[in-house]
């Protein structure tokens, strides 16, 4: 019996020594077994799990096979410790094909992981001379007025088994695409959006199931959309073009492994059916007696549709798709229906987000209900829309009368949390109508709580910007007739961004498109897409999105091949500005500057916070050249560092020199200005420790407010906590009055406003003509909120949390802050706790990680209750830890931790 039972403990033993290590979340391209990848070399990554602490790959193999299980590659045991981002390494890929590939690792113990499960990813056309597709265009004389959306459909037949098929699509204009009567993908808004007339994305679709034996349809309905609707506010249309087109391929594979080729060409036909208007700005009319009932089902009779127009448009800016699809995503139902002083019906969704509602309703044929939008009441309680400026956003539904109808528009949003209704048949209720959030389908990765109601409050909104504006683009914002992939705001809100939600893939795809729109001199446009021009560019701040982004995704990704890509874009805007520049000083050209700094009304005694424009644009400057030295550093240019290191220190003198007084004033004596001296080095050594006063003094003038606007806003806490003014950084994220990030909050905010005083303490609005209400530029304090509240950082040197840095600072009177990240490796988590004298902080490092931690206690800690001791750093114990789980126990006091840096 003993012998049993040894032996069986042995066996289980075994069991768990080869289970303990494993691999798991296997992405190729950074996304989960994507379809579509026209990347010659897709990279690979993976993660390690243990139970058991300080675990670090050691080595790793990889096989590829195609399904039908033949080797493609198979790197044999490579000794080496990365897991994320290893490019394919094997003979070319074929164009449609699917590849599976899977891994194993050994670890720094001795062991060997099984074999993770199979991924897979598939090569998407590869070449834009493998479409064999024409363009297509409605065949009809389009009623140039409303321009209803196009209806194309072609029928076709299938003769065997599908084995498998794959529909590659895109179009100018919007679509939807539907076979046999089912919507092809969830998807939205596809193919997204990019500088179309250089690249056009395609997407790849898996549409096995849909087929059947024998007669199938295909049909496909067109928006205008972002290539030909309305865009920005100069009455601007046509941007890309006048005609909106579809180019479909449909392969089928059978299993007699012969295929056919279902094409978009001469042989379609073309009509108009339900959705008679569609723009973004201004919204949809849907007219459901104008259906064509069974358009997508094969048997339709489409006799009297017009045929179709081929063009010749170029297919060589064609691409596939590297970014996650925009989707729906959370749905809210409204938590209150009321009547307004004004007698309008008005839903509150309880929520401002971008997307649209959908209706359930039933009447008769011809009644019309019209769907307004709007993010505010006004100070009496009506609805608001006069921010909107031109943007109509209204949804106009004319029903069939045939029972219970339902909608939602197609080919546009809305930025809302109010909807108003009118012509609602019947009482309106709660399940007539759900609101659905649309945004791009970035996973989410970031979690930020603490014992302060106001500041989780505060997280949500910063969130809920980022989710309403992460519309395939990084938009300024989804309401008013702008909703443009404003460069500034994006930079300056792009690593917050990075915290909440995977964004690595969103933004590779947006800065092709800020490369593909540079001007041939370097200077970058404001919006990217550009639909303003090339003369509205170059500013700083702004055009600096093309060096600041893709540094920030190689500090949050780990990831070179950015870097590399865009290595020319950045090089060229810093050359422009060397260019531009007179005796190393930037100060030509037009500049935002500071936007939307604090300025009092009637500003008799001179506190509004005018930064000097040519100040700021010689920040930015240096820390684009700053950018370029690290960069070019990673990528092994070193001809380039000497250049951009001797150029940077003539930028730095001639900032001393013009900006600078001989006592150490900075000619323009604003927060903004002491930030952004201080965060790119600007000032001399024996110099900044008095910037960093002056930045306090400031500070204090306002009562502990903030005056900072775009620019200064993301770095004046970091600057703060660097100086060891960390309370002082509290104080200002505490503080509840305006201007401050809690005045919103307090006034009901549920995402970020463009302004710190969007609605002003006696309720009434700034000016409409700039007055958003969901703009996340403000919300990049949420990277201070992780970076240093929480604590959770990457080492420069190895990016992407490979280095993990986790140093928590205690203070603001917070009881408790939790916060996570799924990075590249894994969980990272820093959560702490002060109660009654005592600290406790839980580290969570992943596998294949090293972690520096610093605790804010110099003696008395305890891991998991067994003393542990560290170095003592400024009133830190700093500790060097590997993977794993651990519990800090120590002694607490406020006035220890006041001052730490
Ligand atoms: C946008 C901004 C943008 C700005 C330029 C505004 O209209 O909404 O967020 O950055 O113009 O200063």
């Amino acid at each position: 019996m003993r012998k049993i039972v040894l032996l069986f403990s042995l066996f289980f033993l075994s069991l768990c020594t080869f289970s303990q290590l494993t691999v798991k979340n296997l992405l190729c391209d950074n996304l989960v077994n994507p379809i579509g990848i026209d990347s010659k070399q897709p990279r690979f990554s993976w993660q390690l799990h243990a139970p058991n602490r300080n675990v670090l790959q050691t080595a790793y193999e990889l096989v590829i096979t195609t399904s039908d299980k033949k080797t493609v590659f198979s790197s044999g045991k490579v000794s080496s410790g990365q897991s994320v981002h290893i490019p394919y390494a094997g003979k070319q890929l074929e164009p449609g094909k699917r590849y599976l590939w899977r891994v194993r690792v050994w670890d720094n113990n001795g062991k060997r992981s099984n074999w993770s499960e199979t991924a897979f990813w598939e090569t998407g056309l590869l070449e834009p001379a493998n479409w064999q597709a024409r363009w297509i265009e409605p065949g009809y004389t389009e009623d140039s007025v409303m321009r209803p959306s196009p209806l194309m459909r072609t029928g076709f037949n299938t003769a065997k088994t599908v084995r498998h098929a794959r529909l590659y699509i895109t179009a100018h204009g919007i679509y939807e695409a539907f076979i046999n009567g089912s919507r092809v993908g969830d998807a939205c808004l596809t193919p997204g959006w990019t500088s179309y007339n250089k690249r056009l994305q395609y997407q790849a679709y898996d549409v096995t199931s849909l087929l059947q034996k024998g007669s199938n349809a295909l049909g496909v309905q067109l928006g205008s959309g972002w290539y030909r609707g309305y865009l920005a506010w100069r009455n601007t249309h046509d941007v890309y073009g006048k005609n909106l087109g579809v180019l479909a391929q449909l392969q089928i594979t059978y299993t007699d492994g012969t295929t056919q080729t279902v094409i978009s060409n001469e042989n379609w036909k073309s009509s108009t059916g339900a959705v008679q208007y569609s723009e973004i700005y201004h919204g949809e009319i849907n007219d459901a007696r104008k259906d064509k009932a069974g358009w997508t089902k094969p048997g339709y009779d489409d006799s009297g549709w017009s045929g179709v127009r081929v063009a010749d448009h170029p297919k060589d800016h064609i691409v596939a798709t590297v970014n996650e699809p925009i989707k729906r995503h959370e749905t809210f139902k409204p938590i209150k229906i009321f009547k307004t002083p004004n007698g309008e019906l008005v839903a509150d969704f309880g929520q401002n987000l971008t997307g649209y509602v959908e209706l359930s309703v039933q009447g008769k044929s011809g009644d019309s209900v019209k769907i307004y939008h709007a993010e505010v009441l006004d100070a009496a309680g009506n609805f608001y829309t006069e921010n909107l400026r031109v943007a109509k956003q209204e949804n106009i539904y004319v029903l069939s009368g045939n029972g219970v109808e339902k909608f939602h528009p197609h080919f546009t949003f809305q930025g809302f949390r109010y909807i108003r209704v009118e012509g609602f048949p019947g009482e309106l209720k709660p399940e007539n109508i759900t609101a659905v959030a649309l945004y791009s389908g970035m996973p989410a990765t970031g979690q930020w709580s603490s014992s302060h109601q106001l500041l989780n409050q505060l997280q949500h909104n910063i969130q809920w910007g980022q989710n309403g504006n992460f519309l395939d683009v990084p938009t300024d914002c989804p309401q008013r007739d702008e909703r443009l992939g404003w460069t500034g705001d994006a930079q300056v809100f792009s690593r917050t961004a990075a915290f909440n939600r995977n964004v690595h893939s969103f933004f590779v795809k947006w800065m092709q498109d800020v490369a593909a729109d540079q001007v041939k001199d370097g200077r970058v446009p404001h919006v990217v897409p550009n639909v303003l021009g090339e003369g509205s560019s170059a500013a700083t701040g702004w055009a600096d999105a093309a060096t600041i982004i893709p540094w920030n995704l190689y500090l949050a990704y780990g990831d070179t091949a950015v870097l590399a890509r865009q290595y020319e874009s950045m090089k060229a805007w810093v050359q422009y500005m060397q260019q531009n520049s007179q005796d190393d000083l930037w100060n030509k050209g037009f500049h935002f500057g500071d936007w939307l700094f604090y300025r009092p009304f009637d500003d008799n005694d001179g506190r509004s916070a005018v930064t000097d424009k040519y100040l700021i644009s010689q920040c930015f400057y240096a820390n684009s050249v700053q950018l370029m030295i690290n960069t070019a550093t990673v990528l092994g240019k070193t001809e380039d560092v000497q250049m951009y290191t001797n150029l940077l220190q003539r930028v730095k003198d001639a900032f001393v020199k013009e900006y600078l007084t001989a006592n150490g004033r900075l000619v323009s004596g604003t927060q903004t200005a002491y930030v952004l001296a201080l965060n790119f080095d600007m000032l001399p050594e024996n110099l900044r420790a008095q910037a960093a006063e002056r930045l306090v003094q400031n500070i204090k003038s306002y009562n502990t407010h903030l005056t900072t606007g775009f620019l200064g806003t993301p770095y004046l806490c970091h600057v703060l906590s660097r100086f060891g003014y960390t309370d002082v950084a509290y104080q200002l994220l505490l503080q509840e009055s305006y201007p401050s990030w809690l005045y919103p909050v307090k006034k009901g905010a549920t995402t970020i406003w463009e302004r710190w005083n969007g609605i002003r303490p006696d309720g009434s609005f700034e000016p409409a003509s700039m007055n958003s209400f969901n703009h996340y530029a403000y919300g990049a304090i949420g990277d201070w909120m992780y970076r240093v509240v929480a604590g959770i950082d990457t080492y420069e040197d190895a990016p992407g949390y490979k280095h993990i840095k986790i140093q928590p600072h205690i203070g603001g009177g917070l009881k408790e802050v939790s916060a996570s990240l799924e990075t590249y490796y894994g969980t990272v988590a820093s959560q702490w706790k002060v109660d009654g004298g005592k600290l406790l902080l839980e580290v969570t490092i992943p596998a294949n990680t090293k972690a520096t931690v610093f605790i804010p206690a110099t003696s008395d800690i305890t891991e998991n209750n067994k003393p542990v001791t560290g170095t003592v750093e400024n009133g830190y114990s700093k500790l060097e830890l590997g993977s794993g789980r651990y519990t800090f126990s120590a002694p607490y006091s406020p006035a220890a931790v006041a001052k730490k840096p």
